[in-house]
């Protein structure tokens, strides 16, 4: 436990902080149960439904560094939200004629501002920095997806931004192979001047249903406490209840939670305050959250498709489903049609949706398959999936950063159709 008394820890960097103290505008990780970081099932719905569910904090997707830089921070007084959007380049000079911004980042002030943390993918301090300064004015914390030259990027954002913004900077690490590995890389990671640590109980090469090994969390939340880090466990935790169990057997300060809340967000809620919601409960909830922040509606049927159960009766029409609107019908929810609509206007779905344009390569190309012309066909795709392949993938930010984050210590960001694949 922090004690005021407890003298000031002396960072490499000459940064002290005092051991337990957090920075004025910055959150204590400790006692909390939080949502973990998931590229496409963090976007902003899922993080406000585990809010409302109970989540004590919640992590924003991985978001890379290079993708963030350039952005334009926009308010968007429609929805409450604060949106990072660029013009989508696609390695081209000029952008497109018709292009639209590519939101790069999204989140609500209001609702979330000062319980989200920022992850970020990043292998270069400076550009970590570059990247921290956008947001690091609208969020509670800054988080880094262990990666490449990770002490260095974690002491460049103990310097720049903590003492400027007044917000804390903590890591997240999987395991290594021997205790006395992690216990090294520990060991450096809180002399960096970091306020949290979370660990994912699994060694880089395990793959997410492996059970979680949990023999190195005792010795890990030692060196945090004793460097007055606040340190969470991840891996296997399946609600509430128990995730404050498990800290206090392992002797760490709290829990994070993935899998468990992409299914079910309302495993946030205590047992005592009613337990996990029936599915239905949960996605209404989620499906009005999206409605009312414009999610981007891809986003929103692929997290449904996780959320509602039984692939044969109602998973495969849900992903047929054209707009908001026939996802309420198809789930009953005739009370939400209204609110469906007005969100089908703005984001111009079903019956709002624009005729596709003339020039659209990838509506051509199905178009040319559809009418037996393959070879055409095969050209015209070749075309789009060529410059999806350019290094500036906006829209794809997970698998950008999986190529900037390998060193063993990574947390690789799943690809989302392995995510996807893996649940
Ligand atoms: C769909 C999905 C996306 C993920 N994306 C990220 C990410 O962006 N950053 C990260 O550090 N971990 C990411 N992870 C890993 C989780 O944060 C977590 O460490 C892992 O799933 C173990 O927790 P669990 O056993 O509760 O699922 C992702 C996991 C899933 C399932």
């Amino acid at each position: 436990m922090y004690h005021a008394t407890i003298p000031p820890i002396v960072h490499h960097h000459g940064y002290r902080s005092q051991q337990g103290a957090h920075p004025r505008r910055g959150v204590d990780y400790r006692g909390k149960i939080v949502l973990a970081p998931m590229v496409r099932s963090g976007e902003l719905p899922s993080r406000l439904v585990a809010l409302k569910y109970g989540a004590d904090l919640v992590w924003g997707p991985e978001t890379v560094d290079r993708s963030m830089i350039g952005t334009t921070r926009r308010v968007n007084d429609a929805t409450g939200t604060i949106e990072w959007t660029r013009q989508p380049s696609n390695g081209q000079k000029a952008p497109p004629e018709h292009a639209t911004e590519s939101t790069i980042y999204k989140m609500h002030p209001a609702k979330e501002g000062e319980k989200l943390i920022f992850q970020m993918g990043t292998s270069d301090p400076e550009r970590a920095v570059a990247c921290a300064r956008l947001v690091a004015a609208d969020v509670a914390g800054i988080d880094v997806n262990a990666g490449y030259k990770l002490c260095a990027i974690l002491e460049a954002l103990v310097r720049d931004i903590v003492p400027e913004f007044e917000i804390g900077i903590s890591v997240k690490i999987r395991i290594l192979d021997t205790a006395a590995e992690t216990e090294t890389l520990v060991r450096r990671l809180c002399a960096t001047g970091i306020t949290g640590l979370t660990v994912h109980c699994r060694t880089t090469p395990m793959r997410p249903r492996e059970r979680a090994i949990r023999g190195q969390l005792r010795m890990i939340a030692d060196v945090c406490r004793e460097a007055g880090v606040a340190c969470l466990m991840n891996g296997d935790v399946t609600n509430r209840d128990e995730g404050l169990k498990l800290a206090e057997e392992f002797g760490v300060d709290g829990a994070m939670i993935a899998t468990a809340a992409e299914k079910n967000p309302s495993c946030f809620r205590s047992q005592a305050d009613g337990g996990l919601a029936p599915w239905r409960e949960a996605v209404e909830e989620y499906v009005k959250l999206a409605m009312e922040v414009e999610n981007k509606y891809g986003n929103t049927k692929f997290l449904l498709a996780n959320m509602v159960p039984g692939k044969q009766v109602l998973h495969g029409p849900i992903t047929q489903c054209r707009s908001h609107t026939q996802v309420c019908q198809h789930l009953d929810f005739s009370h939400l049609l209204e609110k469906a609509r007005a969100a089908d206007m703005a984001l111009e779905l079903g019956e709002f949706a624009r005729a596709p344009r003339k020039k659209d390569k990838k509506a051509n190309a199905a178009a040319l398959a559809a009418g037996g012309n393959m070879a055409q066909a095969r050209k015209a795709s070749k075309t789009t999936d060529n410059k999806l392949a350019q290094p500036n993938r906006l829209a794809q930010p997970a698998q950008a950063a999986q190529t900037e984050t390998s060193l063993p210590v990574a947390e690789p960001p799943l690809q989302p159709a392995v995510a996807a694949s893996s649940m």
